[in-house]
């Protein structure tokens, strides 16, 4: 078998089951990873004042990691500036936080080619090579230019925007030229996929090749779906540990003759938290008789705190639960428990069981694991309901939670409303459901879809014949190599 080196710029491997921060990329990465051989490959987590293209190795919990230190100006402009003051808005639709500075472009190109400097003389030629996630898009093309020819893959954890949000990028061109060195790209969902091809015909003028590629750039690629899943037996079996269940006490004692209302968030706009609030503060406003009924525990460890935007969050979070348990709360009660802190997976686990109602509400998100783990991690018998927003990319699976518009303050009271008020029947038809779609649907269905369509991505050009074998069939041709045009830079 061919090995497999994994790329992103966070390795975050587990020490010991169940330590790991809460968050889909780690997780679904280092169950992939035990069962091949290869490596995974990204930064430290630590700053040097230069550069220097020294790896550290170490084998953790069966995997082996590879990293390597960033500069601390490219720390800023790649990590802090391209990576997550420009893409991360930018992909989640907020162009009103979008910093469009060219400098952060030039870091972000910069910590690309060094991260491939540093990779490429580790590459075997039976390598499959797998790249994660916004932080590196052009890290194939720096690898193609070093003459590295293996099979390279990339995955978009994160949604990719409508062509009109990506073209407020100076140079998006050049960005999404930069994904046609990739054999295959892999997006959460056909949303994102959409999007993203709608940008290659209509902006790029691109055109489907014969055999369903893509064609743009003089240079095609495969561009297909692969929504990420749940190793659900880890999951589970975290769910049933003596951590699990003293997390699950601790819960049901501090919400006894209320029900327990939870949210599991890095601190981020994207999220949905403000909005969350306002909705919340609607029910509590709408259902006096509630108010002593509910617990709304909201999880929401610190996230990119030397970004701007997310400083200027967490202050306006801390004013809006500060002023809603101060309307609401009462002399032995408070309806809000906000913690800025993060759990281990396995408190989580918990933590999920013991809430009767999760709120995933985030205003725009590539997938979320959140919403999946909550489902996997309830009593079957008395399962709680999960709320979810209609702009996560979960939505388009997990159809049979409550679905909500998060933008709307009504929709999120009466969702809760409904959620906290929905018969025992429903809530186990609806489990019933959700679990179904997450056991088809998991990682390892992710990993080894993506994995065998990267190594058929990569052999030569051969158009399909029909059954006559006499015609090459063109299955989603739409516009004809022909009519391929390249428009200036926009
Ligand atoms: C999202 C991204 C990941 C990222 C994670 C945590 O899930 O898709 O690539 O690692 O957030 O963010 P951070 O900036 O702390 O790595």
């Amino acid at each position: 078998m061919s090995r497999l080196i994994v790329v992103s710029n966070r390795v975050t491997v587990p020490e010991r089951p169940g330590e790991a921060p809460a968050g889909g990329l780690a997780v679904a990465l280092s169950a992939a990873l035990k069962e091949y051989s290869g490596f995974w490959f990204g930064w430290s987590g630590a700053t040097t004042s230069e550069f220097s293209n020294r790896i550290q190795m170490r084998r953790i919990n069966d995997v082996t990691v590879v990293t390597v230190d960033l500069e601390e100006s490219d720390f800023q402009e790649y990590y802090n500036g391209f990576a997550n003051g420009t893409l991360w808005p930018l992909f989640h639709y907020r162009i009103d936080l979008t910093a469009y500075d060219r400098s952060f472009s030039e870091g972000y190109e910069r910590v690309n080619h060094r991260f491939a400097q540093t990779l490429a003389p580790l590459i075997e030629p039976d390598d499959l090579i797998w790249v994660h996630d916004y932080h590196l898009i052009p890290l194939g093309r720096e690898l193609r230019l070093l003459g590295v020819t293996n099979p390279i893959g990339f995955f978009l954890h994160i949604p990719w925007p409508a062509p009109q949000i990506l073209t407020t990028l100076p140079r998006h061109r050049k960005l999404v030229e930069s994904l046609f060195s990739y054999d295959l790209v892999g997006f959460q969902t056909d949303e994102w996929l959409w999007a993203f091809e709608s940008y290659v015909l209509g902006e790029a003028g691109g055109a489907w090749a014969a055999d369903g590629r893509l064609q743009a750039f003089g240079q095609t690629l495969r561009a297909q779906a692969f929504p990420i899943g749940l190793d659900l037996e880890e999951f589970q079996e975290l769910a049933r540990s003596p951590v699990a269940l003293r997390a699950f006490d601790r819960m049901a004692a501090h919400s006894v003759f209320r029900s327990l209302i939870v949210g599991v968030d890095r601190l981020d706009y994207s999220k949905g938290l403000e909005e969350r609030l306002y909705g919340f503060e609607a029910f509590l406003e709408q259902n006096p008789e509630l108010r002593r009924e509910v617990l709304y525990l909201q999880v929401a460890p610190t996230s990119r705190g030397e970004v701007e935007a997310y400083q200027d969050l967490r202050g306006r979070i801390d004013a809006l639960c500060g002023r809603i348990n101060a309307i609401y709360a009462d002399m032995d009660s408070a309806p809000i428990r906000y913690v800025n802190r993060g759990y281990r997976r396995d408190e989580l686990a918990g933590i999920y069981r013991a809430a009767s109602v999760c709120l995933v509400t985030p205003l725009r998100d590539g997938m979320n694991l959140v919403a999946k783990e909550y489902v996997a991690a309830q009593d079957p018998d008395d399962p709680g309901v999960l709320m979810l927003s209609r702009f996560a990319g979960a939505a388009r699976q997990m159809t049979e939670a409550v679905i909500v518009n998060p933008y709307s303050r009504e929709e999120l009271a009466d969702g809760l409303k409904l959620a906290l008020s929905m018969s025992l029947a429903e809530r186990r038809a609806r489990y019933e459901s959700l679990m179904a779609g997450i056991r088809r649907s998991n990682v390892k269905v992710w990993r080894d879809s993506f994995v065998d369509a990267l190594a058929t991505a990569h052999e030569p050009f051969l158009p399909l014949m029909d059954g006559a074998g006499e015609e090459p069939v063109l299955p989603r041709a739409r516009i004809s190599p022909s009519d391929v045009s390249e428009p200036s830079e926009a």
